[in-house]
């Protein structure tokens, strides 16, 4: 009954006493696979001694300056990591396969090389040549980077012992081999020694490590739900095939806040830093149409504009669709009842398509207004205001509610033209110049005055 688990899915990690074609912690399809056993003690193979020296306990009293941070110069990286990169950490940079993230990372090598850094890149992918063509491409050949090709596990921590650089960047996690685990490349417990090695090997030497791990197209890293654990930061890298965007998006930190957000471009010489993204997210926008709303979020720090697209249409399906790209499907759903229950605005034989412009995705409680503004103005075919933007929560009750930073959202508007927001009313909020405010206390108001329609289902 004692024996160790030795099958683990891929998707999630879990750990199985038997192989099954499903896996029964997170649902994913043909996912499990053997593994050498995980064992509980030292044994003949383990790296450790056998016996555990007595640890040094001291006091919360810290005598010690916040860490330093070691800016890159690449602005939205070092807004992600929370001001720059700090010495010892490790950092997991996730994403799609062919996104970018050797791109984005040989680049910000080269400006951590030229800020006096010493960096090694090691890649496991791509032979040194093929590295050596991406930097002649981004125009990064002179630059004082250190690279090697290789996978090998304990040759890498050799030469990085040896030559003590500040940061290593090892592209990618995936393709690291450690010999004293007998597991294919890639497989989960692969994986988890490979990191921990270089984890500990931070920790210990002062070097900053930067680990890249691909995606699977469940969205999780293939292995990594492990590694997101044992590294002091993750950040995702992102974007949509066919756009030139691309988002790093910091969804663990801790030596910064979370949830901030870096946006790039992909260009033919290597990703170019975007200073204004409200402007990228809305540049597509042709004039106002029905059941496009643009929406005045906030994505980390900053205000960010972006458009919400909605498309209505009669059903001939027995069961309506609902597609939604870059929000929450289950608060579509809520959203869509509130409306339904509330205003007396049935969408029930209608599919509905929902969708965040250039690639972005929304996860903050603000942007209901802005989906139920966009609902509604696709499904009465009429547009919003010209020149407006909207936001504020929904709740069950059919109450607009106040949001945060309303005053930023409102100045990023109007820097970017627009005259009106529609919103919640919010307690002590400062005039914002050229800009008007027509606050609605409940969806019903917000259907009356939009769009003349509903009716009071009481
Ligand atoms: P890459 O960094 O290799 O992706 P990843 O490491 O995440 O797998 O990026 C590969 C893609 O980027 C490839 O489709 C080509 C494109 N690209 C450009 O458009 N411009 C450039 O300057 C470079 C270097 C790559
Ligand atoms: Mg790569």
């Amino acid at each position: 009954m004692a024996k160790n688990p030795s099958f683990i899915c891929n998707a999630c990690g879990a750990a199985h006493t038997k192989w099954s074609g499903q896996c029964e912690t997170c649902g994913s399809w043909n996912s499990i696979t053997e593994e050498a056993p995980l064992s509980a003690g030292p044994t003949k193979k383990s790296l450790g001694s056998a016996r555990g020296r007595n640890m040094e306990l001291s006091d919360l009293s810290t005598h010690e300056d916040p860490p330093q941070r070691i800016p890159s110069g690449v602005g939205e990286l070092d807004r992600v990591l929370g001001g720059g990169l700090v010495e010892s950490s490790a950092i997991l940079v996730g994403g799609d396969p062919g996104i970018g993230k050797s791109t984005l990372l040989l680049q910000a090598a080269a400006r951590f090389a030229r800020n006096g850094l010493d960096v090694i890149y090691v890649s496991g992918e791509e032979a040194a040549e093929q590295i050596r063509m991406r930097a002649a491409r981004l125009k990064l050949s002179e630059s004082p980077v250190r690279l090697a090709a290789e996978t090998n596990l304990r040759d890498i921590l050799t030469t990085l012992d040896k030559e003590r650089p500040k940061l290593a960047i090892i592209d990618s996690i995936q393709t690291m081999w450690a010999d004293n685990v007998d597991s294919a490349p890639g497989s989960v417990s692969q994986v988890r020694a490979a990191s921990h090695e270089l984890i500990s090997f931070a920790k210990k030497r002062g070097t900053s490590v930067i680990l890249v791990g691909h995606v699977t197209k469940e969205g999780q890293l293939a292995g990594p739900r492990v590694v997101e654990h044992m590294v002091d930061t993750v950040l995702y890298f992102e974007g949509e095939r066919g756009h030139q965007f691309r988002i790093l998006r910091a969804v663990k930190n801790r030596f910064g806040p979370a949830d901030e957000i870096g946006v790039f471009e992909m260009t033919g010489r290597g990703l170019a830093e975007v200073t204004n993204p409200s402007a990228l997210f809305l540049s597509d926008r042709d004039k106002p149409a029905p059941g496009s709303v643009v929406f005045a979020g906030i994505e980390g720090s900053r205000p960010m504009l972006s458009e919400i697209q909605a498309l209505v249409a009669p059903s001939p399906h027995s069961q309506a669709r609902r597609t939604v790209v870059g929000l929450d499907s289950q608060r579509l759903a809520t959203i869509l009842a509130v409306l339904e229950a509330r205003c007396g605005v049935p969408f029930a034989g209608y599919d509905v398509y929902l969708n965040v412009a250039g690639g972005l995705r929304i996860s903050e409680p603000a942007a209901d207004l802005a989906v139920a503004a966009a609902l509604l103005s696709a499904r009465e075919d009429t547009p919003l205001p010209p020149e407006s933007v909207v936001f504020g929560e929904i709740s069950l009750s059919g109450a607009v509610r106040g949001v945060t930073q309303a005053e930023n959202r409102l100045k990023e508007a109007a820097k970017l033209g627009f005259t009106t927001a529609i919103g919640p009313e919010q307690k002590k909020l400062a005039p914002v110049d050229g800009m008007t405010l027509r606050t609605m206390s409940d969806l019903t108001t917000f259907v009356g005055e939009m769009f003349g329609t509903g009716e009071d289902p009481g």
